[in-house]
């Protein structure tokens, strides 16, 4: 049983310890993670190869977008998977972003499903399906496979298209495919982290 003071000794040996190895760590090699790695390598992709994309694959991204967090667990979003030629050649009618891909995600919500924040009224139905959007745009990358965010696009005629989607708007398309080609100009133009963030 040790006394007070070597107790104390010792923690703050620990203490010193500790913050010894996170300096040494933080110098040698700087933090990393696989998710910070696919972050910085996912890219908008805009040109695919002319080859499906499998159903074990659609899946996954599915299954990615279905456990996405959403506020207060409302989850006001639904997905649609637009791969029958008729389909995309119907979607192809409200955009001209595309690009060939040969299945589409097309992410919507229901602001009377959200939760809606009591100091100033504002909906989240929006901020939820960006999320779920995000969960697929990443899910996509980590496959090894390519998407672009599409949020130039009619959402009225996406509706007048496809009546099943009735009671949700559309917030984003993702076309999904076997990536061609680079990362277009801007994927790494990014702000510098002095201004982009401000320490308060
Ligand atoms: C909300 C949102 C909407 C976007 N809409 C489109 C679009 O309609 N067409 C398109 O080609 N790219 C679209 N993009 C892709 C952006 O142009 C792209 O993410 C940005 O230029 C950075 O490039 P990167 O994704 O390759 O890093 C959109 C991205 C976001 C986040």
């Amino acid at each position: 049983m040790k006394n007070k003071f070597l107790q104390r000794i010792s923690d703050i040996t620990r203490i010193h310890h500790r913050a010894a190895f996170v300096d040494v760590k933080d110098r040698v090699a700087p933090k990393t993670s696989a998710f910070l790695k696919l972050a910085k390598e996912r890219y908008s992709c805009r040109s695919f190869a002319q080859k499906a994309v499998s159903d074990q694959d659609i899946d996954q991204i599915l299954e990615a977008a279905r456990v996405a967090p959403t506020a207060a667990n409302k989850q006001p979003v639904h997905v649609w998977v637009v791969r029958q030629p008729e389909s995309l050649a119907k979607l192809k009618k409200t955009t001209q972003y595309l690009y060939d891909a040969p299945v589409v995600f097309v992410v919507g919500c229901a602001a009377d499903k959200a939760w809606v924040r009591k100091y100033d009224g504002k909906n989240g139905a929006e901020i939820d399906a960006a999320i779920v959007g995000t969960h697929i745009m990443m899910e996509v990358a980590d496959l090894g496979l390519g998407c672009v965010w599409v949020g130039s696009f009619d959402p009225a005629k996406v509706l007048e298209q496809f009546p099943q989607m009735d009671g949700y708007e559309p917030v984003a398309l993702f076309p999904v495919g076997v990536p061609v080609g680079e990362p277009g100009e801007k994927h790494d133009k990014r702000q510098a982290k002095e201004e982009f963030v401000t320490e308060l």
